[in-house]
């Protein structure tokens, strides 16, 4: 299967090899002007993040300095000196404390926001499942959740989103759990939808507002809804016997728990379960979600898709060897996820040591953030950024540098999920397109995106889906 780096090469560098001039210690990129502490700059980010850094990058470029008291935070869209940041300095990076705060109450202290020694060991144990093979493994489970959902989607009005949340959390689940939780699909889903419009507003605050506030509830009442799902699941395994454990990805957590409890005591088998259930099915249904829209919106597009399907499937399931044999499919993922990226702003990193980039010298504690959406909609990497166009991505065609198109981000925190993903959403893609035509609702307006952790339409987004005829398959 191709993945977003290994597909984009440099066709030329975003910044020239030639070392820039270095700049006086103590000076700063250009950028806006903060008045008296810049927290008027932070009032502008929370409430259009990407639309207040699209103008401070217009008007003051690819380094662009936010003074925000205390913070001196870098915002960097040069692909070249993205890369330089994430790859050769990543030993002098941690994730943004107030990220972690925010995150960690629901995923504790799991390989999203662990650093250092703890990062690289829970890394190190976790990579082995998330690999290509072991993910390709999980295509015929993957395929079987699809047809089982797909066979309740009727002609009609689509809602779009539940369906495919429902069905990315089964897949997940499966992969963690081996178990069966569509009865509790859609309370998940409204727990996670009320924690992560918490999550959202929490990063612009210095702290997490206190339980007790009227405004909270919604909150901890997905979060103990979420905590108690997982638990009910780690708790029921616990009770069976050990050789009647089904091999998933909670029975390995459980065998690293038994041979070393102080390295892997329960909470933390607890809190990987959490990270994966959750970043494993909301991206997912997230960027699904944008390529159901992208394929109703552009029919030419979804009659390429599907009459590769057709041709390379012949009307069967698709199996782990046909991953890679659906390149058109794989374009048309690609191309949504560079048009909507689930992540569309890489968690931010703070320097723990002093370091040089773009030739300036930044002291320690500066924050960078990287925003990964503008650099995916520059006209100067991909002309006509707003157009789908599948064919960016195809052989042979005109590559944007590389760290120009970076959906699952880059250097040693890449997405440990990204292979399963991309077999996933192949899996799901290929079968939709087997089964269904999409369309636009009569007179709709294209969805409008906001940004809830991840990108999603600001509306629940409804379809027009059409029963295909078996002879199209
Ligand atoms: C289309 C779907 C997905 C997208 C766009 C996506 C994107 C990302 C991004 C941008 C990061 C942060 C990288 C960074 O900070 O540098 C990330 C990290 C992560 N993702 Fe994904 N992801 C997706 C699916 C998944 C899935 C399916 C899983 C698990 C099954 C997963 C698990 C993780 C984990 C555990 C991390 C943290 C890795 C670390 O810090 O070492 N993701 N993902």
């Amino acid at each position: 299967m191709t993945t977003t780096e290994a597909a984009a090469l440099p066709a030329a560098a975003a910044s020239s090899d030639a070392s820039p001039p270095l700049q006086p210690a103590g000076s700063w990129p250009p950028g806006p002007k903060p008045g008296f502490t810049g927290w008027g700059l932070l009032r502008h980010m929370s409430k259009d993040l990407l639309g207040a850094l699209r103008g401070w990058q217009q008007a003051h470029g690819d380094l662009v300095h936010l003074r925000m008291w205390p913070e001196h935070t870098i915002v960097v869209t040069d692909p070249a000196l993205v890369r330089e940041l994430l790859v050769r300095h990543h030993a002098a990076l941690v994730r943004w404390e107030r990220g972690i705060a925010v995150f960690s109450q629901l995923h504790g202290h799991s390989v999203l926001v662990a650093e250092g020694e703890a990062w690289r060991a829970k890394r190190h144990t976790l990579q082995p499942n998330f690999l290509p093979k072991p993910s390709a493994a999980l295509v015929p489970a993957m395929a079987h959740s699809a047809a089982n959902a797909m066979a309740a989607w009727q002609s009609g009005a689509w809602p779009v989103e539940q369906a495919l949340t429902t069905l990315t959390m089964e897949v997940i689940a499966r992969m963690v759990f081996s178990s069966d939780i569509a009865a509790e699909a859609s309370a998940a889903a409204q727990a996670l939808h009320d924690v992560s419009v918490a999550a959202n507003g929490e990063f612009f605050w210095p702290f997490n507002p206190p339980r007790w506030l009227p405004s909270q509830r919604a909150k901890h009442r997905g979060m103990a809804f979420l905590d108690s799902l997982v638990e009910r699941q780690i708790a029921a395994r616990l009770q069976l016997a050990r050789d009647a454990w089904p091999d998933d990805l909670l029975a390995r957590l459980l065998a690293l728990h038994a041979a070393d409890p102080a390295a892997w005591p329960l909470r933390a088998v607890r809190d990987e379960c959490m990270t994966t259930f959750l970043a494993g099915h909301e991206t997912a249904a997230a960027t699904m979600t944008w390529w159901m829209w992208c394929m109703a919106a552009n029919p030419q597009a979804q009659q390429a898709a599907r009459a590769e399907v057709v041709q390379c499937l012949a009307g069967r399931a698709p199996s782990a060897a046909d991953i890679g044999a659906l390149p058109y499919l794989n374009a048309t993922l690609q191309e949504t996820m560079r048009l909507y990226p689930a992540a569309p702003v890489l968690i931010t990193r703070r320097a723990t040591a002093p370091l040089t980039l773009g030739g300036w010298q930044f002291p320690a504690r500066t924050l960078f953030t990287i925003p990964v959406q503008l650099m995916q909609h520059d006209a100067r990497w991909f002309p006509e950024p707003q157009a789908f166009r599948p064919e960016r991505f195809g052989a042979g065609a005109q590559t944007a540098p590389r760290g120009a198109h970076m959906p699952f981000g880059t250097g040693p925190r890449i997405c440990l999920g990204q292979h399963l993903v991309m077999a996933e959403m192949t899996v799901i893609g290929a079968m939709m397109l087997q089964r269904f035509e999409l369309t636009p609702l009569p007179g709709m307006a294209p969805p409008d995106p906001v940004m809830n952790v991840t990108l999603r339409p600001k509306a629940p987004l409804t379809l027009q889906l059409r029963t295909l005829e078996k002879a199209a398959m």
